[in-house]
């Protein structure tokens, strides 16, 4: 670390709350924010919209390498379809590499960051003075899809949702390179019983006393 830019990295499953706190978070501090769960989903897709098959190495690393950070459209890549992709393509070893350069040299942005995902703490910026790993039980996380698709009128199925968040959580934590566990040092929040503003200010105390520290 070194004072002209400082990271916040920000690991957890799928659904556990820290997009929200991630954006809360830059947010409050004026810092800049990757989703990089957005990089491999855009992989993903123009990987889809190509017509090309998920099981092609060098395609796909060709098309990470592709990717603009600066045109990430959440709204577009939050398809459920994209993010299943995304997490296939995400166990490719070329194509980590390459979103994480990308991912890297955001991270060094001024005044600060904050990128989420699930290998930032551990591979993508070691050296943050802030790692928190957000997490919550899989039928909690289950609940908040679940909420979030029904109150866009739209219909869900729990059982089917919570066995897509199991699946996730076993492709993700299970895959050989960079799989999602915390650092060692980082700050575990467990938002199961928590409220986001109850995580927020959790994750505020942290962030003051790193900051602190810095100056
Ligand atoms: O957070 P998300 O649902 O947008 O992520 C989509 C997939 O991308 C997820 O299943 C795993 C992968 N991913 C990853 O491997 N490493 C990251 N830093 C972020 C996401």
């Amino acid at each position: 670390m070194n004072s002209r830019h400082f990271t916040i990295a920000i690991d957890g499953p799928a659904a556990a709350g820290k997009g929200t706190l991630s954006r809360l978070i830059a947010e409050t501090y004026g810092f800049h924010h990757l989703d990089t769960g957005l990089t491999y989903r855009a992989t993903a897709k123009a990987l889809l919209d190509a017509g090309k098959t998920l099981d092609d190495e060098i395609v796909a690393e060709k098309m990470a390498r592709e990717v603009e950070l600066a045109g990430l459209d959440r709204d577009i890549l939050s398809q459920h379809e994209i993010g299943e992709a995304a997490s296939k393509i995400a166990v490719m070893p070329s194509v980590r590499r390459a979103l994480v350069e990308a991912q890297r040299r955001f991270s060094e942005k001024t005044p600060g960051t904050v990128l989420d995902g699930r290998d930032i703490g551990t591979v993508v910026c070691p050296q943050a003075p802030v790692k928190l790993y957000v997490t919550a039980s899989p039928e909690v996380r289950a609940k908040r899809r679940y909420d979030e698709i029904i109150s866009k009128s739209a219909p869900a199925d729990f059982d089917a949702i919570f066995e897509d968040v199991k699946r996730r959580d076993e492709r993700d934590m299970g895959r050989a390179d960079s799989p999602l566990k915390p650092a060692e040092d980082a700050h575990l929040l467990d938002t199961s019983e928590m409220s986001i503003e109850a995580a927020f200010q959790a994750a505020k105390s942290i962030i003051d006393a790193a900051l602190s520290r810095n100056n």
